[in-house]
């Protein structure tokens, strides 16, 4: 090597340090990545390269050694017991033919058993368990340390918090923490309503909802674990990866669906090619396939590297890409008159399916990509589901491109658009908007609040553009001879709908407060207001202390509500509803659908493991109701330690009493 392309290679790998640093830091971080998996995989395989030919620059340092450290700050910081290291990483069919040549010439003779699997696009996480119990959960951090995120763990459900069958000692399950694809969606078009910056994809959007100090938020996101692999270990758990796959779904945790075994480099390559149209179809997001040796023995005698083990290897699939015409740029107004820009393409085929727009989220948005109406712009779909427009060709510009700025008037009702501070979002301020009127009455008939049958967006569309509803309380003044007069309705269409808004009257307090779509409240703290509240009335009258005080209302939230609730629209509004008779009180028990706790009331008493507080919390998310009282309503009383009157007045009533490892297998389901 000559003395000057050592120089310029060593000035090259110095930037390439410094550039993968920087997106390590944005990728793990920041959850905020601004360049795509395959370009940072590139940075990090040129490095890789220019260290093998200048094996007097590698440094123990180098990125090429370590893995990229996802420690934000805001938790404690744990020491692994065990290293959590990374993958090697390929794209390349050859590559993987030469690691499975690699792996069977460090094991001389034996046979060797493959198994492909899917690879989760998730945020690593460590679950520690002693004697069946989850003591800590920590992610991966700088794979020496990681971040202590057990409370927050606690709050997804799947993750076994109790683990019957489990030996003594120590056992520390690994996997991923992701965010289902749907859950994605809804999250970011609602962070799109609320001015809130949207999340890039499900990863981002995982990494940042199991980061985040506030465990309620995270409750709220609807994180979900899948585990497919260990730290310590008592030997004699498992002899492969197969069955200690087995083992941990027998015991309740959530294991890949798919793991191929194969024993030839065709069967391996053929699993891999097959995954590559399989995993579309999986709730979470996958960005490949690992190819693991699985007996545990050979694993241990293929040891690792200092980053990433030698008996497995990770087949990336690149995302599709493809190009098309950005045509027009349109607005959509949200329920709560948010003013969404919505990409308008020209059509093409993405990921399996016809793609013709895709949200744009917010003007920043548009001038970061800087985006122009008439671009050639690349599409992808971010979480395999959501078409988004990911860059654009600039290359291809002919100087007609129009750049793009939100319209100083509701496109909708003509009324003024403004910007609050420090928000992303335009908004239009007029409440008699009609298509924030279209939007709220959707949003409250929709399956997760009043649940109205049959009132879908086609329906409401009609029902607005005829005339027949101006509000939400208009629904409830719909008179057949109106229905049968639109189209497509019959008189049994007419009859069921009404029949269907009729019941609605009759939902518990939690669905209509969040059917009426207060900013802030989502569905969680609605049940969690009403369950405390009651009734609306007290609700209403609650000042903002008071309102902070519950386990599930911060600051923004409390003011939100509160501000709400003094509007004189708002008064009138939940006057009206009175009047036609809906249930303003929390008569009914409110179950999240299939909680294992759904129809149970609960009383605690005692000194218990967690904090009271938490021990609610759990129960509410498993769709129980706490109760303050033992009274024949009640379905369970929660005993700690040195319980007192409340036992005595349980057992009185014969009210079924439940110590906390009985209730910890009851909701073992959700933690
Ligand atoms: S095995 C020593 N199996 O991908 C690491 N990892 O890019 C052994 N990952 O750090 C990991 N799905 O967080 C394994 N089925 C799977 C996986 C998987 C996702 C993650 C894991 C790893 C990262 C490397």
């Amino acid at each position: 090597m000559t003395d000057s392309s050592s120089a310029s290679s060593k000035e090259r790998i110095i930037r390439l340090r410094q550039e993968i640093e920087r997106h390590n830091r944005l990728y793990y971080q920041e959850a905020a990545p601004e360049i795509s998996d395959q370009d940072f995989d590139a940075l990090l395989a040129e490095l890789g390269a220019l260290e093998a030919l200048h094996p007097e620059l590698v440094d123990a340092d180098s990125p090429t050694r370590r893995v990229g450290s996802d420690v934000s700050g805001g938790f404690a910081t744990v020491r692994h017991l065990v290293p959590m290291q990374s993958l090697e990483n390929t794209y390349s069919e050859g590559e993987v033919r030469e690691f499975v040549a690699r792996v069977l010439k460090g094991l001389p003779g034996e046979n060797v058993r493959f198994t492909i699997e899917p690879k989760v696009d998730g945020v690593a996480i460590s679950l520690l368990y002693e004697s069946g119990r989850l003591v800590r959960a920590a992610t991966r951090g700088d794979g020496q340390t990681g971040e202590e995120v057990t409370r927050n763990v606690l709050t997804i459900a799947g993750i076994p918090g109790q683990v019957e069958g489990f030996p003594g000692g120590i056992m520390e399950i690994r996997g991923e923490i992701y965010l289902p694809k749907q859950q994605f969606a809804r999250l970011n078009e609602a962070r799109d309503e609320e001015g809130l910056p949207a999340f890039a994809n499900p990863r981002n959007a995982a990494a940042g909802s199991l980061k985040h100090l506030d465990a309620r938020v995270v409750a709220e996101r609807g994180l979900r674990g899948i585990f497919y692999g260990f730290g310590a270990l008592p030997a004699d758990f498992a002899r492969s990866g197969d069955e200690f796959i087995r083992r941990l779904q027998n015991s309740g945790f959530p294991v890949p669906e798919h793991c191929q075994p194969a024993s030839s480099m065709e069967e391996i390559l053929a699993a891999i090619r097959a995954w590559d149209s399989g995993r579309h179809g999986l709730e979470y997001e996958t960005d490949g396939a690992v190819v693991k040796v699985d007996s545990l023995s050979q694993r241990a005698r293929l040891g690792s590297t200092s980053k990433a083990p030698r008996w497995a290897m990770a087949f990336k699939y690149p995302p599709e890409r493809v190009t098309t015409r950005l045509v027009g740029i349109t607005i959509q107004v949200g329920r709560t008159g948010v003013l969404t820009p919505v990409a308008e393409l020209e059509p093409v085929s993405v990921s399996g399916s016809r793609v013709g727009r895709a949200t744009l989220h917010n003007e920043e948005e548009i001038h970061r990509k800087d985006l122009r109406v008439g671009d050639h712009v690349e599409i992808e779909k971010a979480g395999e589901v959501i078409p988004a427009v990911v860059g654009v060709v600039t290359g291809r510009r002919d100087g007609s491109e129009r750049p793009f700025a939100m319209p100083a008037a509701c496109p909708s009702c003509g009324g003024p658009v403004s910007r609050e501070e420090g928000q992303v979002a335009y908004r239009c301020a007029n409440p008699s908007c009609p298509a924030q009127l279209l939007r709220r009455l959707g949003h409250f008939a929709s399956r997760g609040a009043m649940d109205i049958e049959g009132l879908g967006e086609r329906m409401v569309t009609q029902l607005v553009e005829s005339g027949l509803v101006h509000s939400i309380p208009d629904l409830y003044r719909l008179r057949p001879e109106g229905l049968v007069a639109l189209e497509r309705m019959g008189e049994k269409s007419t009859t069921n709908l009404l029949e269907a808004i009729e019941s609605s009257k009759r939902r518990p307090l939690w669905r209509l407060l969040f059917g009426l779509g207060v900013l802030h409240v989502g569905a969680v703290a609605a049940r969690n207001l009403a369950a405390h509240f009651q009734t609306l009335d007290r609700l209403a009258a609650a000042t903002e202390a008071e309102l902070t005080t519950l386990p599930d209302v911060g600051d923004i939230m409390a003011h939100s509500i509160h501000q709400w609730f003094q509007h004189p629209q708002v008064h009138a509004l939940l006057n009206e509803l009175r009047a036609l008779g809906l249930n303003l009180e929390e008569t009914e028990i409110t179950p999240p659908p299939g909680g294992p706790l759904d129809g149970t009331t609960w009383v605690l008493t005692g000194t218990l493991s967690i904090p009271r507080e938490e021990a609610a919390e759990r129960i509410r998310l498993a769709g129980g109701k706490v109760s303050s009282s033992v009274s024949k309503k009640t379905t369970y009383l929660l005993v700690g330690a040195d319980a007192g009157s409340k036992l005595e007045k349980a057992q009185a009533l014969e009210v079924a009493i439940v110590d906390e490892s009985s209730f910890r297998r009851m909701i073992e389901e959700i933690n």
